[in-house]
């Protein structure tokens, strides 16, 4: 079997021109329920959206052929994906690692949610493979990474955390929503799951909301199926076809991210206001030579600390004009945001809040030139 490249696998997997009218492009079936040729006598299996939907087979089977994975599964939203995969592999009493700068919302879902039904967690650094390691009790049953992570921009070493979370007897789960498949492939750097919020680059165009799971294990897979059936958070089939149109271009759309994110730092970095940048592609961050190894490019997100302060910070985000003041990223549109008051509010008081001096862009792909004199204006 021919294994095709990305950008072919992106158009083409899990998206056969439809066997009755040859339409290029998957319908959307917009179907609650389909007939049967007798009792029991499925269709090609459908019987029942929730169970399964052919615009939602589409997207899973694009999925899994872009992360390398033997099976997909596309949920409401990136939150719905990961609960449904917490309920699946954890049980009460168990303990999960999480990254001591994770995305705000799945810190809520473990400390505030699943906590609840006695399961203990402790967040960790995950660029440091001593410290995740020092984590580990006997009960860990999963370690999950955000690489690079949300909205420090931290990279975990995938490779060596795989073998640490091996070594213990749990799963190694990767959001892989910052990098993508195109920038970066867990499952084939040993992790078990791989976890998305394809509202963003996958999406790309800041038009629907939807999470998936993605595995190269196919026992783990039947089981992650059954909990999406048994749980209900699955994506519907307009927002399953909009993904989906969303990852033929994921390609083009993250090199163009890249490119213009590579600008952006060029011009932070030498800015008399801003302290710090925080970009993996830049030679002096401390995952740089982890990111090489394990990324093709260093992806559209870039955080910075400016140095005047929390209100300077504050002002920024609120002169900036091409960039949109606004929550989410990964569409092709620029973004600002403050994350201590915005995306990461729910994280103050906690191992987790972030400093008050800190801006999070969302890299678009508009005319660069136009960005950064965008930036040069927000920050005098
Ligand atoms: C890294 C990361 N993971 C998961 C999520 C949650 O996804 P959703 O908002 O689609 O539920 C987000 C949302 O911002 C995110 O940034």
């Amino acid at each position: 079997m021919t294994v095709h490249g990305f950008e072919t696998r992106a158009i083409h997997a899990g998206q056969e021109p439809d066997p009755r009218t040859g339409a290029v492009i998957p319908p959307i079936y917009a179907t609650s329920t389909f007939a049967q040729d007798g009792v029991g006598g499925l269709r090609d299996g459908y019987e029942y959206s929730r169970s399964a939907n052919p615009t939602r087979t589409a997207l899973e089977e694009c999925l899994a052929a872009l992360e390398v994975g033997v099976r997909g599964l596309a949920f409401a939203s990136g939150m719905a994906a990961e609960d449904t995969l917490l309920r699946t592999v954890l049980s009460p009493g168990d303990h999960v690692i999480i990254p001591n700068d994770a995305y705000g919302g799945t810190f809520r879902l473990i400390s505030r949610v699943v906590e609840r039904w006695g399961v203990s967690w402790t967040a960790a650094p995950v660029s440091d493979i001593e410290a995740v390691r020092g984590a580990i009790r006997p009960e860990t049953k999963v370690v999950w990474l955000e690489t690079p992570t949300n909205p420090l921009l931290n990279i975990a070493d995938i490779p060596a955390l795989a073998e640490v979370a091996h070594d213990a007897g749990a799963l190694l789960v990767v959001d892989n929503t910052f990098a993508t498949p195109y920038l970066q492939q867990p499952l084939t750097l040993g992790a078990d799951v791989v976890v998305h919020s394809t509202t963003k680059y996958c999406g790309g165009h800041s038009d629907v909301v939807g999470g998936a799971l993605i595995t190269g294990d196919a026992a783990l897979g039947d089981e992650l199926a059954y909990h999406q059936n048994a749980l209900g958070g699955v994506a519907g089939p307009f927002d399953a076809w909009l993904v989906l149109r969303g990852l033929k271009t994921l390609a083009v759309r993250m090199d163009r991210h890249c490119d213009n994110a590579e600008r952006v730092v060029e011009a932070l970095a030498g800015h008399p206001n801003v302290a710090e940048v925080l970009y993996p592609g830049l030679p002096s961050h401390p995952g740089h030579e982890v990111a090489r190894r394990q990324m093709r490019r260093f992806g559209g997100m870039v955080s910075f600390r400016v140095a005047g302060g929390e209100e300077a910070a504050v002002e920024l985000c609120n002169r900036a004009q091409v960039f949109t003041l606004g929550e989410s990223l990964g569409g092709v549109e620029s973004l600002i945001e403050h994350p201590g008051r915005m995306t990461h509010a729910s994280a103050a008081g906690s191992p987790l809040e972030v400093a008050a001096d800190l801006v999070r862009l969302s890299v678009g792909i508009e005319t660069v030139d136009d960005l950064l004199a965008d930036l040069d204006n927000a920050l005098k």
